[in-house]
This record gives structure tokens, sequence and C-alpha cells, in this order.
């Protein structure tokens, strides 16, 4: 079973997040959850869900309907001294998911201002699978040039971004869409999207 690290950026899009923590902790995986404190305010917004400051791995295991003996660990993003601030910590891959335009900004200047930042910068330095899942449009040109440095250090830029030739009918089917690309990039299995031309 995997270890991953998955941070909650303040993108539109914290279903796809939340999405991703469910299927990886449903399939066994091993999850250290980090939200910044954008992606905590983005997340009360747009699904209701407002991470108290005490039992918050109960209130995110209890959101998501997963079993109290997932693999979970909660860390807050100020706490520098997480084990996943060091690259000594064995991590399959991470991934931020939605990621901000200003986190991408951030991991391409190698800022690594907060643990969510340091996290990824261990991956990219340690040469491990970083994927980073933006949210925005349209896009600036900083922000192309910052996408384009993140993926010359290495990291998989899978953005947040629905096909319709799957035929979605519901949210739900098109948050699926982009979980099951990053569950893809991962080589995690899982059976959250149809496949073009079946298998
Ligand atoms: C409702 C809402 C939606 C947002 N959506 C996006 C978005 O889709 N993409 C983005 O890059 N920033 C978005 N932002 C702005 C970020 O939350 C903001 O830049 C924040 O400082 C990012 O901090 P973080 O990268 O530490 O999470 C949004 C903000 C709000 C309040």
């Amino acid at each position: 079973m995997g270890v991953y690290t998955v941070a909650i950026t303040g993108a539109s899009g914290s279903a796809y997040g939340m999405r991703l923590v469910e299927q990886l902790l449903t399939r066994g995986h091993g999850v250290t959850l980090i939200f910044t404190d954008a992606g905590r305010q983005v997340t009360a917004y747009e699904l209701g869900f407002s991470l108290p400051s005490e039992g918050a791995r109960e209130a995110v295991l209890r959101f998501l309907d997963v079993d109290e003996t997932a693999r979970l660990r909660m860390v807050d993003d100020a706490d520098i001294f997480d084990a996943v601030a060091s690259g000594t910590r064995k991590v399959d891959a991470m991934v931020v998911c939605p990621a901000t335009m200003g986190f991408v900004g951030s991991v391409a200047s190698g800022l690594a201002s907060d643990l969510a930042e340091r996290a990824a910068d261990v991956m990219l330095k340690e040469r491990r699978t970083l994927v980073l899942v933006p949210r925005e449009t349209p896009l600036n040109l900083i922000h192309l040039r910052n996408l384009t440095s993140v993926t010359e250090a290495g990291a998989i830029v899978v953005p947040a971004m629905p096909a319709f030739y799957a035929k979605p009918k519901t949210i739900d089917d098109l948050v699926d869409f982009v979980v099951g690309k990053v569950l893809d990039v991962l080589g995690v299995e899982h059976d959250l999207l149809r496949r073009w031309g079946g298998g």
C-alpha cells in the first residue's frame, strides 16, 4: 500500500481533493492531509465542511464517510516540524489538489514557506512524484511560466479539466473524471472513470 501526502489549497474545487483523499483511504493507502489556510476557507465555502481545530481527523473521516481505522494523518500547515518536511520520510507521491496559482508560483520559486510548500519542494529535490492540480482560468503569462518551471523540475501538472466525452450527468461525474486522472498518474487502481474504448 502507498503512502501519500495530499494538500488542499485555496483554489476552487476542494471537492477534487476530498474525493481523492476518500479514494486513497478506502483503498488502504496512507494519507497525510494538509489544508492551507485558504484551502480551509474555500472548503468551508464550497462544501460546507468547516475543519475544526480539535478533532480534525475524525471530522474529515466523518465527512468522507470513511472508517475510523483509515490511515489518515492530519497535519497543520504551520507545523514545519512534521515528518513530511524532511526527505528522510518515505512518501510515494504528493498531490496538491486543487492547487492555487499562488502555490504553483511558490513551488516554482522554491519558497517552501509553510509545510505544504516545503513538502512539495522535498518531493522535487528527492526526485519523487509531485502532482499539481491547478484550477484557474484564464491563465496569465506568469502562471504559464510557473507551470512550465515546475514541469521542468519534475512535477506532473494535471489541470482540473473534466472531459465531456464520457457524458457526465452529475457534478460527481465531473469530479471523478479529474480524480481518476490523478489516480492514473499515481498508478493507483480505481473505477472512477469509464475508459475510452473499454478496458
Ligand atoms: C472562493 C474562492 C475561490 C478561489 N478560487 C481560486 C482558484 O480557482 N484558483 C486560484 O489560483 N486561486 C483561487 N482563489 C484565491 C486563493 O484562495 C488565494 O490566492 C489564496 O491566497 C491562496 O492561498 P494558498 O495557495 O496558500 O491556498 C480563490 C479564492 C476564493 C475565496
